[in-house]
């Protein structure tokens, strides 16, 4: 998705790291907490070994052993042990927290910012993307924020002590040990491509299975009817069995290299062994000094190792906040005005103008040209013509879904930018073929989740409509839990339930775009009085599907690739010949036909 919008899109940096860093500085406290609390564990886990030398040179394998001594060491050693721990302990629950809450910050953003988008965004995005966008990406940016950060500090820092703590002992051994860090390095640089290779391929595939999930699981009522799932199923087990491999192949590589480390690390031990415990045999160090060097030495390769381990997560980090940050910064397409027009909702009359619109999805496409049309408020608007005439595209643009390359359209008077959009779409309902119904109760979906409408007024609005009778059929009435865009409903149902919406959130102008054309004539009939009741008292644009629906309209426009061609009412149409009158004739020996 991000090539096709600039080819020559730089490779993701590190700064699209930096571009998520705003998110952080509300917990920037936490953070400088968590680096005090690493510095703690650290000095604990370094002092540790020292304390062990201490106690064996000077109180054990000395020429006076000193029980007194040994007894002082071993109280501090526990104490140093319970600090530690102590502070591991909190390091680790302040930085999930911060973690966590910066994740938490950057998922709402996203899942906000991608609901302001215009329909264009959608258009040009699989919605399974943008699902793992949402998920998976996120979370992927979350290890950035804890284990990348922690890592950082406690392992680099962990070196940079027991390095130090080294020279103190003895900077001859510790001079030896040295040249175990181009060795380490040079593994490291070795394996890191690959583990960086490994990782991604996971995480890319992951992000694939999450996308291809979430259009399988809302496309699979088109999968079942034309039986598609065996090629479905195929194509997940093809994905499926990629994503096992690279974990298994991911997992290897990193054992491969753990266990290459482990080695190196057992080799320096048994060679500060030799070196060391010469210098012990030639009195040149104390015995006690030799253990510490090799508690250190093991001590040595675990951050390193751990560091190496965080590449990979900065790497898959940086990719992923690199796809979060291009939607951050993909500015919605249709946005209020900074000056929208104060309005007084109940003031509008419902009068609707396009005023020569002109319109394409792509720019130099135009699939509307120069349309022109008024409609006086409460009027009842008919517009029928063949599919892909352009009529949900009029439909599209009145409520702003997309924006016109010319003409003005005005509501009121008013040109609909100069609404905002929670104003317009106050104003202006839409019921389409395809209800959709949210997850939640029938109640919820007839109000829309707006608790301030009352349980009365969601009632009166189901009798109007007449699906009071259906609703309270339902196992649990108003209360009945609706499922998956309310599939666990009839057509008509659903149908009946978003009309019912419409009268309680009771809309100025309201477009039917082939409301009922999913329905079979029986249910049609059934929702017929639905339909007039909605219309009363309100500006009604029907796009027709059965011509007798908009038969008694004020005014049908009757619209052919692009441009309307005629309008007038039923009788005027019929008497002037044009298409109208041809498709009036075909879908009367339709209707002859079905009856
Ligand atoms: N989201 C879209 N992106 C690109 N083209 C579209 C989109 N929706 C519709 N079109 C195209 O616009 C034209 C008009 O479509 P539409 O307004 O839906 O027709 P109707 O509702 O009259 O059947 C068709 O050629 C259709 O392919
Ligand atoms: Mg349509």
């Amino acid at each position: 998705m991000s090539t096709k919008e600039s080819p020559v899109r730089p490779k993701p940096g590190v700064s699209s790291l930096g571009r998520l860093l705003p998110f952080a500085r509300p917990y920037v406290w936490q953070f400088i907490a968590v680096i005090a609390l690493v510095i703690v564990f650290n000095t604990s886990s370094v002092m540790q070994p020292y304390l062990v030398k201490v106690a064996i040179d000077n109180d054990i394998s000395t020429n006076h052993p000193n029980m007194h001594g040994l007894v002082v060491i071993a109280a501090i050693y526990v104490g140093v042990v319970v600090i530690g721990v102590a502070a591991n302990y909190m390091q680790i629950m302040v930085l999930q927290r911060a973690g966590q809450s910066v994740i938490r910050s950057i998922r709402l953003a996203l899942f906000r910012h991608i609901e302001r988008q215009a329909m264009r965004f959608f258009d040009s995005r699989p919605i399974g993307t943008l699902v793992a966008n949402v998920s998976n990406d996120t979370e992927t940016v979350s290890q950035f924020f804890t284990n990348f950060f922690l890592s950082l500090i406690r392992d680099g820092l962990s070196i940079v002590m027991i390095v130090f703590a080294m020279f103190r002992l003895d900077p001859r051994i510790a001079c030896y040990a040295m040249i175990l860090v181009p060795i380490i390095a040079g593994v490291s640089a070795a394996f890191r491509g690959q583990l960086r290779r490994r990782y991604q391929r996971t995480r890319t595939l992951l992000s694939s299975m999450i996308a291809f999930l979430a259009e399988n699981l809302a496309g699979m009522r088109l999968t079942q009817i034309f039986h598609q799932e065996k090629r479905q199923r195929a194509a997940f087990e093809r994905l499926d069995a990629q994503y096992r491999d690279a974990n298994i192949t991911e997992y290897f590589t990193s054992m491969w290299f753990n266990r290459t480390l482990e080695l190196l690390g057992n080799v320096a031990v048994s060679a500060v062994v030799f070196i060391g415990g010469n210098a012990v045999l030639h009195d040149a160090i104390k015995f006690g000094t030799l253990y510490a060097f090799i508690r250190y030495i093991q001590q040595f390769f675990q951050p390193i190792n751990a560091m190496t381990q965080q590449w990979n997560t900065l790497q898959s980090a940086v990719v992923a906040a690199d796809r979060i940050g291009q939607i951050l910064q993909h500015e919605p397409e249709i946005q209020d005005k900074a000056e929208t027009a104060r309005v007084d909702l109940d003031a509008i009359q419902g009068r609707v103008e396009f005023e020569h619109v002109t319109f394409g999805y792509k720019p130099d496409q135009p699939v509307l040209r120069d349309i022109s049309f008024t409609v006086e408020p409460g009027q009842f608007i008919g517009v029928v013509g063949a599919t892909g005439a352009g009529k949900s595209s009029v439909m599209g643009l009145l409520t702003r879904f997309y924006e016109p390359q010319e003409g003005i359209i005005t509501l009121d008077r008013i040109p609909i930018w100069d609404y905002s959009q929670r104003d317009l779409h106050a104003l202006i309902g839409i019921v389409q073929q395809d209800v959709s119904l949210f997850t939640g109760t029938v109640r919820d979906n007839i109000r829309l989740f707006r608790e301030e409408i009352p349980d009365e007024v969601v009632r009166e609005a189901a009798r109007v409509v007449g699906a009071d009778g259906v609703i309270e059929r339902l196992i649990h009435g108003f209360d009945t839990q609706l499922y998956g865009k309310g599939s666990n409903l009839s057509a008509g149902e659903r149908q009946l339930i978003s009309f019912a919406r419409i009268v309680a959130l009771n809309p100025k102008v309201l477009i039917l775009d082939e409301a009922t054309a999913s329905l079979d004539s029986h249910t049609e009939a059934l929702v017929q009085k639905g339909l007039q009741a909605v219309t009363e008292n309100r500006t009604t644009l029907v796009i027709a599907h059965r011509l007798s629906t908009i038969r008694h309209a004020d005014q049908i426009l009757v619209f052919d690739k692009g441009r309307l061609v005629e309008r007038g009412t039923h009788a005027e149409l019929v008497a002037q010949g044009g298409l109208y009158a041809k498709l009036d004739a075909e879908s009367g020996i339709e209707s002859r036909v079905i009856s």
